[in-house]
């Protein structure tokens, strides 16, 4: 093993560090990239079910969080989806997209690991595995490194570690640490894209119906997701409460529109003229394009938790007004998330405060750049995340 000086030293070998290696070596930099794992992209590889939703076509800064909305702007517009598609041709991955922009590979998220790995590879980067960093230090110039492969020095260092999702997959809160060690702030870190968790009465009411899913509007705190829900052992989880979980707060409700798009208390009016004779669970139930055409079990749930039963004629319209309203605002207060153990990403992270956008480099210690999910940067559900890994790594890559 080579323990020679690089020009640049990346910590982390998933989406961020590979993409600023390939970067940096193919403009003739020696880089080296150094992972604790014994494999590099684990994320990749477990990524989109297995099918990596390695880009999005509809890339904003909307779609991200973060306490500077327009720090991720500048790389995002240097090195944008139609870029990361460019090289996904090139290695003949055949993708589609599967809704609203999010594109999928036809065959395993693995074409997408082999095409960063094969790019390095060419690029000439050294990536050395199962090599953790114990100790960093300023070097001047550059920066000194103890591993568990000896010591190591570079000009430049990027840290590329990511955030603390999936921690039975390799993830450290190394970055947070390294980074204040340097004097940079770290914006308090929470499990995002995570499911809510539910006890007490919410969990009589749900958890016995696990696997059901339905598409809802959930939103909370001046936001809402359309998108499928579904019913787990735990408590709620699918694309729309993922979504969510990013912006809810610990003690905070969420409310669930069960029939998005639709009219509540107009359509159980009417439905009531039409068809007084029928029970508001059979109609919850009807695929009727104004109602919610709800999977039976939940229907039945529904239907007992808004407590109308005989028929609809036989209720009052103020009744099924309130009812109508009721399925348009439902409120559910979860009782947490499932943490970093199954959470996508991690909000918070390394501020961008005292990060430049175009270079992503520190400005409190010059040569040490950051990448990636470790900084306070989080993108949507649906590709988001990998393309700001794409476009950070790529931005440090041109610059290291
Ligand atoms: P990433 O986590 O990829 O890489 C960090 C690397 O650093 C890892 O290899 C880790 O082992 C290594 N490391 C950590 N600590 C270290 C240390 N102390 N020393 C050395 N190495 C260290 N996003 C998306 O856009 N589309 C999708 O389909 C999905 N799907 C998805 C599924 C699941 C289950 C998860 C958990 C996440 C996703 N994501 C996603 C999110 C996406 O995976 C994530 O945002 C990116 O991988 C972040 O890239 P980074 O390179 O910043 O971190």
């Amino acid at each position: 093993m080579a323990q020679s000086e690089a020009d640049v030293i990346i910590i982390g070998a998933g989406a961020a560090g590979l993409m600023c290696a390939l970067t940096a070596a193919r403009r003739g930099r020696r880089v080296r990239v150094l992972e604790h794992a014994h494999r590099p992209g684990r994320k990749i590889l477990m990524s989109g079910g297995g099918r990596c939703n390695f880009t999005n076509l509809h890339v904003e800064a909307d779609h991200f969080l973060s306490e500077n909305p327009h720090f991720c702007k500048s790389a995002l517009a240097r090195f944008t989806p139609w870029d990361f598609i460019a090289m996904v041709e090139a290695h003949g991955i055949a993708y589609h997209e599967k809704e609203a922009g999010q594109l999928f590979c036809d065959v395993s998220s693995k074409q997408i690991l082999q095409m960063l790995l094969a790019e390095c590879a060419q690029a000439g980067v050294e990536i050395v595995l199962s090599c953790a960093v114990t100790r960093l230090a300023a070097g001047d110039p550059g920066f000194v490194l103890e591993t568990a492969q000896g010591p190591m020095r570079a000009a430049r260092l990027v840290l590329a570690t990511g955030g603390l999702s999936i921690p039975k997959m390799g993830a450290t809160g190394f970055a947070y640490e390294i980074a204040a060690q340097f004097g940079h702030r770290v914006v308090p870190t929470r499990a995002a894209l995570v499911p809510f968790t539910l006890s007490g009465k919410p969990a009589e009411h749900w958890l016995d119906l696990p696997g059901i899913a339905h598409a809802v509007s959930i939103a909370t705190a001046g936001k809402s997701f359309r998108g499928p829900l579904l019913i787990t052992h735990r408590g709620f989880s699918g694309p729309a409460v993922l979504q969510i979980s990013s912006y809810w707060q610990p003690g905070e409700s969420v409310l669930i529109d069960w029939m998005p798009g639709q009219r509540g208390a107009e359509w159980l009016l009417c439905a009531k003229r039409r068809a007084p004779q029928l029970e508001l669970e059979a109609l919850l139930i009807q695929t009727d394009p104004a109602g919610p055409g709800m999977p039976r079990r939940l229907a039945q749930r529904v239907g007992q938790l808004l407590g109308l039963p005989g028929a609809l004629g036989q209720i009052s319209d103020d009744r099924l007004r309130s009812a109508g309203e009721q399925l348009k605002r439902w409120s559910l207060k979860p009782s947490g998330t499932e943490g970093y153990r199954t959470a996508e990403v991690t909000l918070g992270g390394i501020s961008t405060e005292d990060l430049s956008s175009a270079s992503m480099e520190s400005r409190l210690c010059p040569g040490l750049h950051v990448i990636g999910e470790a900084m306070d940067v989080t993108g949507h559900l649906g590709g988001f995340n990998f393309q700001w890994a794409w476009a950070s790594g790529h931005a440090a890559g041109l610059a290291v």
